[in-house]
């Protein structure tokens, strides 16, 4: 197995003395400011920071965007009685998140750009959905302007699950704030990391103020929080903490760089492929936002995709399909489908009462069109640190592995 890396991009001396300043400084959680000091929080400035970035009203910072999914699930008022609709290829956490909040998840098909289809959303929208969570993927975005539009036609919230997709954009506007709340992660394997991290960002201050009450049940009474208006209810805690905090401020000043190293290898690299016989470039719905992770192809048949996988393999080309990506496919979330939806049979919204009218089965031949595009699709991986030229030289590794998969 290779070695993990401490995160996917970029991380350095920076965080380092960043990291030992927050020690030095006593001060490790974000409220009740020990040390009689007036200045922000790590954290809260981090949430502040991200606030301009995104161009949102309001942030809160948390331990991670499964946390930050619930929260926003909790502030939304989704619980049990509804349906959240999620695509079938997304990390499993986004599923989870739903079941968390006493709801049902019901899974969409994805389209060729490997997100939320919006007809499969249109279709499958019925009495008991309340909310729609659309996954922009690899830093790929969804289809927003439909997929808005759906939600609107069906009065549906929009939860944008933009884990994968930090500084992505859609149409110009920064994924996660087109819909009514946004959430991020900044986990090991993300576009800027702390380890373990995650925020939600929204406009509206009563979802911020609910968000908040689950983030940190006690928050409220923390003299520091006088401003939390909302009812009183009982939340968890999954309050970020300052050594996150340090980490995400040096992260963020990191980001643009890393998108802009990151688009021009996939500017570049797109424009260099020669598609040929079952080979394609997939549809993207925002070239210029999409963050540039990856360029994605997709071949005619699964057969072709294999080829091209092997054949890319034996070129030293870094390539996967996200059919052989486990917890990211539907069929693959056995607490999910297998309805075991929480420790506590009382707890497990499959067998709630107020669920029963819900859609609570996933039958076995479901989502054919996702199974369908997912064994057709392949994922070249950019290494953010290729100059032109190596770009260039991939592009011809790729074109003569693309020629020989159209040739056989
Ligand atoms: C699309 C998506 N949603 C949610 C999550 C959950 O984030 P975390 O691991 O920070 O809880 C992830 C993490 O990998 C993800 O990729």
């Amino acid at each position: 197995m290779k070695p993990w890396r401490t995160t996917m991009y970029r991380i350095g001396n920076s965080e380092v003395t960043a990291v030992r300043e927050a020690i030095k400084s006593g001060r490790l959680f974000r409220y009740a400011n020990m040390t009689g000091a007036k200045e922000q929080s790590r954290v809260e400035a981090f949430e502040s920071c991200w606030e301009k970035f995104t161009g949102s009203a309001h942030c809160l910072s948390t331990t991670s965007g499964t946390s930050s999914l619930i929260c926003s699930l909790t502030a939304l008022g989704i619980g049990p009685g509804d349906e959240v609709i999620v695509p079938g290829y997304t990390y499993i956490a986004t599923a989870l998140a739903v079941l968390k909040a006493g709801a049902i998840p019901v899974i969409a098909e994805i389209d060729e750009s490997c997100t939320l289809d919006p007809k499969s959303l249109a279709e499958l929208a019925g009495p008991r959905t309340k909310a729609v969570i659309p996954v922009h993927m690899m830093g790929m975005p969804c289809d927003m302007d439909s997929i808005l539009r759906v939600s609107r036609e069906k009065n549906l919230y929009v939860l944008e699950d933009a884990c994968q997709a930090a500084g992505g954009t859609y149409k110009g506007k920064i994924l996660g704030t087109l819909g009514d709340m946004g959430v991020f992660s900044f986990n090991f394997y993300k576009i800027i990391a702390s380890g373990e991290g995650g925020a939600l960002i929204t406009n509206n201050r009563k979802l911020y103020e609910r968000a908040f009450m689950e983030h940190d049940g006690g928050g409220a009474l923390w003299p520091d929080n006088d401003d939390i208006k909302a009812p009183f209810f009982a939340g968890g805690n999954s309050r970020n903490s300052e050594i996150s905090g340090a980490i995400l401020l040096e992260q963020l000043k990191r980001l643009p760089g890393i998108l802009s190293d990151l688009r021009m290898v996939h500017r570049t690299l797109s424009g260099l492929l020669e598609p040929a016989g079952p080979v394609h470039i997939a549809p993207s719905r925002d070239t210029e936002g999409d963050c540039g992770i990856q360029t994605t192809l997709l071949t005619d048949d699964t057969v072709s995709m294999r080829k091209l996988l092997n054949l890319l393999g034996e070129a030293g080309v870094e390539a996967d399909s996200p059919v052989d990506s486990d917890r990211h496919l539907f069929y693959n979330w056995d607490p999910i489908l297998s309805q075991r939806g929480a420790a506590h049979p009382l707890m497990n919204p499959y067998k709630m009462p107020a669920n029963a009218e819900c859609r609570l089965d996933y039958p076995e031949d479901m989502l054919p069109r996702t199974r369908d595009i997912v064994s057709r699709t392949i994922m070249i991986r950019h290494n953010i640190d290729w100059s032109e030229k190596d770009v260039m030289k991939t592009a011809e590794k790729i074109n003569r592995c693309i020629q020989k998969a159209a040739a056989s």
